[in-house]
């Protein structure tokens, strides 16, 4: 239990919340907190529908109904204005993800959430080290979730951070662990963190290959075991010493390319943790030449109106500067073709 130990006072330190628990992974966290909440059928949980298919689908698979509500096209985060008309009576709760690490909105959702009794769920999967005026994302909301896959490698986990009491999601975690399955569920999730390290290459093969292959909506992503190993903490630990390191050289990254593509907006009041890079497009046609054009580029995600104009590519820390200049040539060289045909 040492590691473990060590990783949930970091994280208490790191976040600010009195209570921290550790996962499987970020959407087996949320399975369990919304088990928790004891939310039913007719129980709706607003998501932003410009995200990956496991948050809708593990909503849905721990008994509530999850509603898609689209982004604001520029922070590509959930705004007060667009869930407002989305609430029904039915309504419960709105899980709000950091896009990218991007915190821009999140205390105006807060504002709403209060207003119309409504509970609040961070995703930070992609933020940890984020601020939104001055407080660590993760420490705003009611409750929320993390993902040890994202900002750092690993072969699985995830967290749930909160002021308030936490133990039942953590008994029902241990309730309902298989430990017999964690080994099939750890290479995949290697390869697939790789995406952030040295092993971007294999990732990225794998994950094209995934994609054209399998209708990703259909295959139901939640872990079978619930629990955090000793492996995932130790894992995590160091590579949280290096975090802030890694943020700096990816905020850089960012500003480079802001200077010459359309990407992501922050708010003033927000510290992003710049964890992708994303280019904007006027439509699919220049999106699609770019994409042609640079393997670093990962694969377009379907289904929504942003996801069509829109590409994305991890902001590594590791990546040679000639990476992120490539970026911005593939951005501009898809723009020349396009108006020369
Ligand atoms: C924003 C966000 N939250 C949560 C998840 C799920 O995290 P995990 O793989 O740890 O379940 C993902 C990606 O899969 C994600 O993009």
């Amino acid at each position: 239990m040492v590691f473990k130990q060590k990783l949930i006072k970091r994280l208490k330190k790191r976040v600010g919340t009195q209570n921290v628990e550790l996962f499987s992974s970020c959407r087996n966290a949320i399975f369990c907190l919304i088990k928790m909440l004891d939310f039913k059928k007719e129980d709706e949980v607003i998501v932003q529908s410009f995200i990956c298919d496991t948050i809708p689908q593990t909503v849905n698979e721990a008994g509530a109904t999850a509603i898609a509500v689209d982004v604001d096209e520029s922070t590509y985060n959930l705004s007060a204005e667009k869930i407002k008309k989305h609430l029904t009576k039915n309504t419960k709760a709105v899980i709000f993800v950091h896009t990218y690490g991007n915190p821009t909105g999140i205390h105006e959702v807060k504002a709403l959430c209060k207003e119309h009794n409504l509970i609040l769920i961070e995703d930070v999967a992609q933020a940890l080290g984020a601020k939104h005026l001055g407080k660590p994302v993760g420490s705003i909301a009611d409750y929320a979730v993390y993902s040890l896959t994202k900002q750092l490698v690993n072969i699985g986990g995830g967290a749930m951070f909160s002021n308030n009491d936490i133990s039942k999601a953590a008994e029902i975690r241990d309730q309902l662990h298989k430990p017999a399955r964690a080994f099939i569920d750890y290479p995949k999730r290697l390869i697939a963190s790789l995406y952030d390290g040295y092993g971007f290459i294999p990732s990225k093969w794998m994950i094209d290959y995934a994609r054209n292959r399998v209708d990703l909506k259909l295959v139901l992503a939640l872990d079978r075991h619930f629990k955090c190993s000793e492996v995932e903490a130790f894992l995590s630990l160091i590579q949280l010493y290096l975090l802030d390191s890694s943020i700096k050289r990816r905020k850089r990254n960012f500003e480079y390319i802001q200077k010459y593509v359309k990407t992501q907006e922050i708010e003033t009041t927000a510290d992003s943790a710049y964890t992708y890079l994303s280019f904007r497009f006027p439509n699919k046609e220049v999106r699609d030449l770019a994409v042609k054009d640079n393997f670093y580029f990962l694969p377009p995600w379907k289904g929504t109106a942003i996801g069509d104009k829109l590409i994305f590519a991890p902001n590594n820390p590791y990546f040679p500067n000639f990476i992120i200049r490539g970026f911005c040539k593939s951005y501009r060289k898809a723009f020349n073709q396009f108006n020369s045909k």
